[in-house]
């Protein structure tokens, strides 16, 4: 179970936002070193954060972070955009899936050594729209589907490697993201707290916020997670040799 205190941690998209209250968190809570990836130069007035040039759809970029990183405990992926659409501009989906979902799997692949020396854990911020879609920004709900699924399947096949992998299944919160709606949102910094005693209680799916709280007990006791368990227990019996990964799979 990973521990913030002493701990190395990486916070993608830490610049504003719910990223910027989880590396302050993680400050409060006695980080020995916060990795603040931003697209903007930037500094910070704590000696423990290290900020680091980070798109996370830009390879070289995340290349260039991994070779800063000397150790890494927790790694979270909080770096995300929403966009108002109707599914009718691929753009808007390509747009979605490259940041929230290929930028996520980028930095994950990347930062793998790392994690698997400190046998660490990862941490996706998501949405509940990875349940219930929006139709106001359906790309983003598709990018957040998705993403939670890579987390479930991740959950399993890294845990071989003693790494967490945790699923943060936020709900509305008040940040830049959402200021086109108007109903009552969670504060970041409340957020990040939930978020990390989620991480510290060793939580899978971690319901950070008032909104996302209604989900928490039909997600935990639901059809869903019973088939999620089950398919993980499957996959720890079988054996490479069985299911090499690269071929095609025979049934679903
Ligand atoms: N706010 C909500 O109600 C809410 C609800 C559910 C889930 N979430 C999730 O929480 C996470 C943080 O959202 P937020 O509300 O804090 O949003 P935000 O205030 O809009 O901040 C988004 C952050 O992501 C960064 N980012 C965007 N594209 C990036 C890229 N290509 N590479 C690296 N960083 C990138 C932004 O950096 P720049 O400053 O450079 O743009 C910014 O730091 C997101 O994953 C979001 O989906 C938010």
């Amino acid at each position: 179970m990973a521990m913030i205190a002493d701990s190395a941690i990486l916070v993608t998209g830490g610049n504003r936002g719910i990223g910027r209250a989880l590396v302050e968190e993680a400050l409060r809570r006695g980080a020995r070193r916060v990795y603040l990836g931003t697209r903007t130069p930037l500094t910070h007035a704590d000696p423990r954060v290290v900020p680091l040039a980070l798109d996370v759809t830009d390879p070289a970029q995340v290349q260039g972070a991994v070779e800063k990183v000397e150790s890494l405990d927790v790694l979270v992926n909080n770096a995300g955009v929403a966009l108002y659409d109707d599914l009718s501009d691929l753009a808007a989906i390509e747009r979605s899936l490259a940041v929230n979902f290929y930028g996520t799997h980028g930095v994950i692949r990347a930062f793998l050594p790392l994690l698997t020396r400190s046998h660490g854990a990862i941490v996706n911020n998501l949405s509940v729209n990875a349940f219930a879609p929006l139709p106001l920004i359906p790309s983003y709900s598709i990018s957040k589907a998705a993403t939670f699924s890579l987390t479930q399947s991740l959950r399993a096949i890294l845990a071989r490697r003693g790494i967490a992998v945790h699923a943060i299944l936020t709900g509305i919160v008040d940040t830049d993201m959402s200021r086109g709606v108007d109903i009552p949102k969670a504060s970041p910094d409340a957020v990040a707290r939930a978020i990390y005693d989620g991480v510290e209680q060793g939580l899978e799916e971690i319901f950070p916020d008032p909104m996302a709280e209604t989900m928490e007990k039909s997600w935990r006791e639901g059809a869903g997670k019973v088939l999620e368990r089950q398919y993980a227990k499957l996959y720890e019996e079988t054996t490479y040799e069985s299911a090499p990964v690269g071929q095609e799979a025979s049934a679903s």
